[in-house]
């Protein structure tokens, strides 16, 4: 049974839950908590995913709690009735937390995909970090998408043999995904796509950004939108109103700025693809733009994926306006600085995570055996 929730969670998700349904031996059975709604059921549709169970658990302005609370009831009631011999929970949201501590609860193997990132602040990211490593204290197979998550699961007492390389399913998604040339559904992102115009693609969401570190976003991204009228900042916002509030009005009403509802993955990889420079404080473009070879500006202090920064494809340069301002500006008018990051690398995935995921989930369950890890390249 895999479980899942949030946006990231169901891309990451839907190659594992493809390949389990195309498996003989398994019966896939999905439950969502509907942690997200629409940035959820957007990937379902995309990946053609229906839930056979779906917690509903979202309520406008949740708290960490009520997600927490929510789930564990919610799978509380799934488990009495449905009682699977494994559940799959992916990385370090709350949703994925609180599944992996319900099952736990019920003595079900809890298999943790995406496991072993560590940025080593307890408070940052908040409260993924934790989350994760809640999630390692009950895990019973912990996928590690490189050797460094692997080496920080061995370091805090795992034991060796329940732990397999896989890659991160995240690129898997991406390989299937990105060349489907899928039509952007607002007109303005074809026409900039078809104009060779330069982008510069922006996400937020984090929570410890909010705020004022948000607002600072917005102002620089303003600065960048007049200093720069040959460039086209894209920002697909996401859901939470509070981002919203905090970065759409320094940015409302500029002429080389678009605001778009979150983007379906299909749309978004694309975006991503054409693309000249990527700002984000987001994990998962994290993961996916270096494969891509785009330079991406993580405005974060730390990172749990130091793999792409040690590459030279990311650079973490924090959320300070002055600081946004000027790295976008270096990498716009600095071409060997330009050339130096925008190498494609592809630290965290091979496209083969989700059947090394199966095949261990197979040895877990003693009908079969791992096959071989992912080498970083
Ligand atoms: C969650 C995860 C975070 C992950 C992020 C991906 C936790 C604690 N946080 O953060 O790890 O990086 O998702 O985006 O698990 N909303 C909607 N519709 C949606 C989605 C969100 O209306 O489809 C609004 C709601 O008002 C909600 C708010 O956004 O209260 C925040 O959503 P929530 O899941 O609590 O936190 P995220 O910041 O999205
Ligand atoms: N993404 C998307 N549409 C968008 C913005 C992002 O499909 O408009 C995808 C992106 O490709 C990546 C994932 O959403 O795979 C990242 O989600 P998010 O940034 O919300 O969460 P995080 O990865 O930080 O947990």
């Amino acid at each position: 049974m895999p479980i899942y929730g949030t946006r990231p969670e169901a891309i990451k998700m839907a190659p594992i839950v493809i390949a389990l349904q195309e498996a003989p031996d398994f019966e896939c059975v999905v439950a969502v908590t509907g942690q997200h709604r629409e940035m959820l059921d957007q990937v379902n549709e995309l990946f053609g995913i229906v839930p056979d169970h779906d917690l509903n658990i979202l309520q406008q302005g949740q708290t960490l709690s009520a997600i927490m609370t929510r789930t564990i009831d919610g799978l509380d009631k799934l488990f009495a009735e449905s009682k699977p011999d494994a559940v799959i929970v992916q990385g370090d949201t709350t949703t994925s937390t609180a599944a992996a501590i319900a099952a736990f609860y019920h003595g079900i193997p809890v298999v943790h995909a995406e496991a072993g990132l560590r940025s080593g602040n307890l408070l940052s990211p908040f409260p993924e970090e934790a989350n994760r490593k809640i999630t390692s204290q009950i895990a019973s197979l912990h996928l590690a998408p490189t050797s460094t998550s692997k080496a920080n699961l061995l370091a805090e007492g795992v034991t060796e043999a329940d732990v397999v390389i896989t890659g991160n399913t995240v690129i898997d998604a991406l390989l299937t995904t990105v060349n489907k040339h899928i039509p952007f559904t607002d007109p303005q992102l074809e026409e900039l796509a078809a104009s060779g115009r330069k982008v510069l693609l922006v996400t937020t969401h984090r929570r410890e950004n909010q705020g004022d570190a948000m607002r600072g976003m917005g102002r620089a991204l303003a600065r960048i939108a007049d200093a720069e009228p040959e460039l086209t900042i894209v920002l697909p916002a996401h859901r939470n109103p509070v981002v919203r509030e905090a970065v759409l009005p320094a940015i409302e009403g500029k002429g080389n700025v678009i605001v778009t509802e979150p983007l379906s993955y299909g749309e978004f990889t694309r975006m991503l693809s054409v693309s000249h420079v990527v700002l984000t404080d987001s994990g998962g473009v994290q993961e996916e733009a270096p494969s891509l070879g785009k330079p991406v500006l993580v405005m974060r202090e730390n990172t749990e994926r130091p793999e792409a920064v040690h590459a030279g494809t990311v650079a973490l340069i924090g959320t300070d306006e002055e600081r946004i301002f000027k790295e976008v500006d270096r990498l716009l008018h600095d071409q060997d600085h330009f050339d130096a990051m925008a190498n494609a690398v592809n630290p965290y995935g091979d496209g083969l995570a989700a059947e090394r995921t199966v095949a261990a989930v197979r040895e877990l369950l003693g009908v079969g055996s791992r096959i071989g890890e992912f080498v970083s390249s």
